[in-house]
């Protein structure tokens, strides 16, 4: 048996030394692999080398795989001689055409996918090529953000639901085939409870997707705009969040049911190129 958990110290994240992702994961090892995944709600596990199928095989350790963004919709990102699983996350272009997508801006906090019904219930990032500044991705703990809430906050949330736009990226591109948003309350995307019951640890964690086109359904569009700015004020303090600063060969794995992240932007004149898996979820609830 191997693998050491080691927490951040922060408010959410821990990192699994001793353990080689290449090789099939024994059951022992994948138990306390989901565990700490579920204490801690982002692992980190360094040095790996991965090939695409090995990313597959670790990943479906902990669920069914969800076809990519790129490959379940056709939206941007080249995605050429990749498996239909693997999300080519880069800002590289090769002839004219990006390999990846997510570019090098700035990618806003947001959950993967949480405007659909059932959205993932993780994501496993692996770095192939990373730069040496900028790029870092945080995570912000999204159970503490709920406990902090003010007490009257906190009951007026778990009455409300969220509107999630499906049309437009964290980095602010709109997907293929979607036209921008004019009014929030006609955007496309899933209606979800605004705290959500975590379906394995029982806790409660605040669940708003991300802050651009969101709306809350019931209210007028200036009390709704107003709260949810109070919302991610409150969520998004550093006291709930972790980053991580990248090296060639990490592999991070988030929960999206109670977990939100976001990327800082880097230079375009340097590569960045991850590859990710998408773990499929069940409704919010
Ligand atoms: C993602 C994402 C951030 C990053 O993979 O879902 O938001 O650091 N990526 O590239
Ligand atoms: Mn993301």
């Amino acid at each position: 048996m191997h693998g050491e958990v080691i927490p951040t110290g922060a408010a959410l994240g821990a990192e699994i030394k001793g353990l080689d992702l290449s090789k099939p994961l024994t059951a022992l090892e994948t138990d306390l692999i989901r565990e700490a995944w579920l204490d801690h709600s982002v692992l980190l596990f360094r040095d790996q080398t991965l090939d695409d199928d090995a990313l597959i095989e670790f990943s479906r350790r902990f669920g069914k795989l969800e076809l990519s963004p790129a490959s379940a919709d056709d939206a941007a990102g080249g995605q050429v001689n990749s498996q239909p699983e693997i999300w080519i996350i880069s800002n590289v272009v090769e002839e004219g055409q990006p390999i990846g997508a997510l570019g090098d801006k700035e990618a806003d906090w947001h959950t993967d996918m949480s405007y659909v019904e059932e959205p993932p219930m993780g994501s496993v990032l692996y770095s192939l090529e990373v730069p040496e500044v900028g790029g870092n991705t945080s995570f912000a703990n999204m159970y503490k953000a709920y406990e902090q809430l003010p007490a009257v906050l906190r009951e007026a949330a778990r009455e409300l639901t969220c509107h999630h736009d499906s049309s437009t990226t964290s980095v602010g591109e709109t997907r293929v085939g979607f036209e921008g948003v004019w009014d929030v309350r006609d955007a496309p995307g899933a209606v979800h409870p605004m705290v959500r019951t975590h379906p394995e640890t029982g806790g409660l964690a605040l669940y708003l997707g991300r802050r651009r086109n969101s709306y809350i359904p019931g209210l007028e569009l200036e009390d709704s705009e107003d709260l949810l700015d109070e919302l991610w004020a409150h969520c998004t303090k550093p006291e709930f969040a972790w980053t991580h600063r990248w090296k060639k060969g990490d592999l991070v794995m988030w929960d999206n049911r109670c977990a939100i992240h976001r990327r800082d932007a880097f230079s375009p004149r340097v590569r960045r190129v991850m590859h990710r898996t998408q773990i499929s979820g069940d409704k919010p609830r």
